[in-house]
């Protein structure tokens, strides 16, 4: 079942060009228009939504947190992302005019299945975003999105985790698209920019031998930290998780921007720290004031590894390693560049003898609250 891959997360890790692909497909009816698989709220009351709730646990609420920022920049609809558990139990302001999202690999993890019904109770309409068929949170939703990951084995969320930001994609070029917020023909662009995601995935994988490399020499870390911004401060969050769950690991992930109101404190001789860099072709203050972290982080004495994309010179004389993924637009490349840090983790983690399929005290749904 593992098709010669050492584990299943090695595995999904090189399925995830298809749960992309496959997420993609069958998307738009006859007219070119996008549709959703399941749709059991009125057209009118998603016109007239202001504001969108996503509630997730671990990896699917980083998800959630790409999703805020392409969502809110696509549909101009306010968009806050929260721990399903945190939602639940906090009194939030959520009503008939209130879209929640709920992200969920497995459809039946029971913090997340109590906030749907919470904000149900309160009159908001709740669309799944779900890999698994037949699960319960899609039953008790008012739409579904389906993520086509297939099944996922390993207890750590990967393809899963790219298919619920591909969904997120498509859900906001949906209400785009029935909102008027942007033209057929932009969408319709943006849609074949994500199609070409799944070539470049394939690429980040095809340039795997220098991640695994590090981090086979650095078995011995004991802590690891990440740093992003704009959408690579999910993907950050994420690196970090990963390295906790499958290597047990030290690791933390912070906003890039936020280095100097704390997290600086912790950089010593020989930190290693991951940066996530924003194309240099996107915004230029944006690239620039993370390319100076990095300059901040190495004068103290930090291992920088950066992850860049292809062509950005600028990160050169900072970097220790560079990890170059192919060229996206800024919002869609968090599909690129988690997928070193994945590797990175699953690697590790291999190397100190560890099982990446089973960590200690997971599991892959959890079904109490
Ligand atoms: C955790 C899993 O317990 O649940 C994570 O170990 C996962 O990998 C999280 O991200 C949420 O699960 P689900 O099925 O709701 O996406």
């Amino acid at each position: 079942e593992k098709n010669g891959f050492r584990s299943f997360m090695d595995k999904e890790i090189h399925d995830q060009p298809h749960a992309v692909a496959d997420t993609l497909l069958g998307r738009t009816d006859i007219n070119g228009r996008l549709v959703l698989d399941d749709l059991r709220i009125d057209e009118s009351v998603l016109r007239s939504v202001d504001k969108i709730v996503v509630i997730a646990c671990g990896t699917a609420a980083y998800a959630g947190h790409v999703a805020k920022y392409a969502i809110e920049h696509w549909c101009r609809i306010p968009v806050e992302v929260e721990l399903a558990h945190e939602f639940r139990y906090r009194d939030p302001v959520v009503n008939s005019k209130t879209l929640v999202v709920a992200v969920s690999q497995s459809g039946e993890t029971m913090d997340t299945l109590m906030a749907v019904r919470h904000a149900r109770e309160q009159g908001a309409k709740v669309l799944a975003i779900v890999n698994t068929h037949g699960s319960t949170i899609p039953r008790e939703s008012d739409a579904v999105l389906y993520t086509h990951a297939g099944p996922e084995i390993a207890v750590a969320s990967t393809k899963a985790f790219l298919s619920q930001i591909t969904a997120a994609y498509l859900l906001g070029l949906y209400l785009a698209q029935l909102r008027g917020n942007k033209f057929a023909d932009e969408i319709a662009e943006i849609l074949d920019d994500l199609r070409e995601m799944p070539d470049k995935i394939q690429q980040v994988l095809d340039r795997a031998d220098h991640v695994r490399e590090t981090a086979r020499s650095m078995a011995d870390a004991s802590s690891v930290l990440f740093l992003g911004r704009h959408v690579g401060f999910p993907v950050a969050l994420e690196g970090a998780l990963k390295l906790k769950e499958l290597a047990y690991i030290h690791a933390e992930g912070f906003a890039a921007g936020e280095l100097k109101h704390g997290p600086i404190a912790l950089v010593e001789e020989g930190q290693p720290v991951f940066v996530v860099v924003p194309s240099p072709r996107g915004r230029d203050s944006l690239h620039s004031k993370v390319v100076s972290n990095i300059q901040e982080i190495r004068a103290r004495g930090a291992r920088t590894l950066v992850i860049a994309e292809d062509g950005d010179d600028a990160v050169l004389p900072f970097a220790d390693e560079v990890f170059f993924v192919p060229q996206s637009p800024t919002l869609l490349a968090p599909l690129l560049t988690v997928v070193p840090l994945q590797i990175f983790a699953c690697e590790l983690a291999t190397a100190r003898g560890l099982d990446v399929d089973q960590p200690r005290n997971l599991a892959k749904s959890v079904t109490v609250e």
